[in-house]
């Protein structure tokens, strides 16, 4: 086997994913993004939570092939991974204050992303992609493409205070008690509260009823995690 694809193996191997998460535990106590997943996903195992997992923002997929990981480790072979992107990186970055983003960052192509995929064992049944810009993405025919089903765990990596609001606005209907939702960049800018996704969820939060969250778990070195919990 050439050293490069050996390698490449070494790293995307089950048992190297736990040695380094031992590891991690025992060194500063770090709750990395593979961290937090493994909780999302054992939590919704423990409590039986029905539905998909769902990642807003996929650049090259590490966090879409730990949640692959996660989905297997706990054999929820129920589920569907979901990813959404323009595969064009961000779009207009907009003009607010600490704004250290640029349009096109992140940019990786869908076959290149599906390629990555196949590399690291995903199987096409195991995942569905929805491409697109989420303004116009996140339209009616991509409910339809997600009638029926719901949400156990949402990843919402994409950054930017419009990219997350118009990802709370389109699952909100698939939400049940106990979904799981992580925000990679809760506390981006300083913490400030009036930008990016934690201006976006308070935003959510006050503008509808049926959503409300209960503070999860803090992780990596600026993400945060919610439990919710819905009123039908
Ligand atoms: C920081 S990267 C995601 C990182 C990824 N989760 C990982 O594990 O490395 C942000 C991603 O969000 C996507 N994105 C942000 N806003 C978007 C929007 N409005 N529509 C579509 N994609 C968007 C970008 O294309 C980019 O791939």
């Amino acid at each position: 086997m050439p050293i490069r694809e050996f390698v490449k193996r070494v790293i995307d191997a089950e048992w190297v994913a736990r040695v380094i998460e031992v590891l991690d535990r025992r060194s500063d106590n770090r709750m990395t993004e593979l961290g937090m997943l493994g909780q999302a996903f054992e939590f919704a195992k423990i409590n039986h939570v029905p539905g998909d997992y769902l990642e807003f923002g996929l650049w090259r997929g590490k966090t879409f092939s730990y949640a692959y990981r996660m989905m297997h480790r706990y054999r929820r072979g129920d589920m569907k991974l979901w990813g959404f992107d323009s595969f064009q990186g961000l779009p207009e970055t907009g003009d607010h204050p600490d704004n250290i983003w640029y349009k096109g960052q992140f940019a990786c192509t869908r076959p290149e992303f599906e390629s990555i995929l196949r590399d690291r064992g995903f199987r096409r049944a195991e995942y569905e992609l929805v491409e697109g810009f989420y303004s116009e993405s996140l339209n009616d025919a991509t409910h339809r493409r997600f009638s029926g089903r719901k949400a156990a765990i949402v990843y919402v990596d994409c950054d930017l205070y419009d990219s997350t609001i118009q990802v709370l606005d389109f699952v909100q209907p698939y939400l049940v008690d106990g979904s799981i939702i992580c925000f990679d960049d809760y506390y981006n800018y300083k913490g400030d509260p009036e930008q990016g996704e934690q201006k976006a969820l308070a935003e959510f939060l006050q503008k509808q009823t049926r959503v409300r969250v209960i503070p999860y778990m803090d992780y990596a070195p600026l993400g945060k995690s919610f439990i919710c919990r819905v009123n039908e």
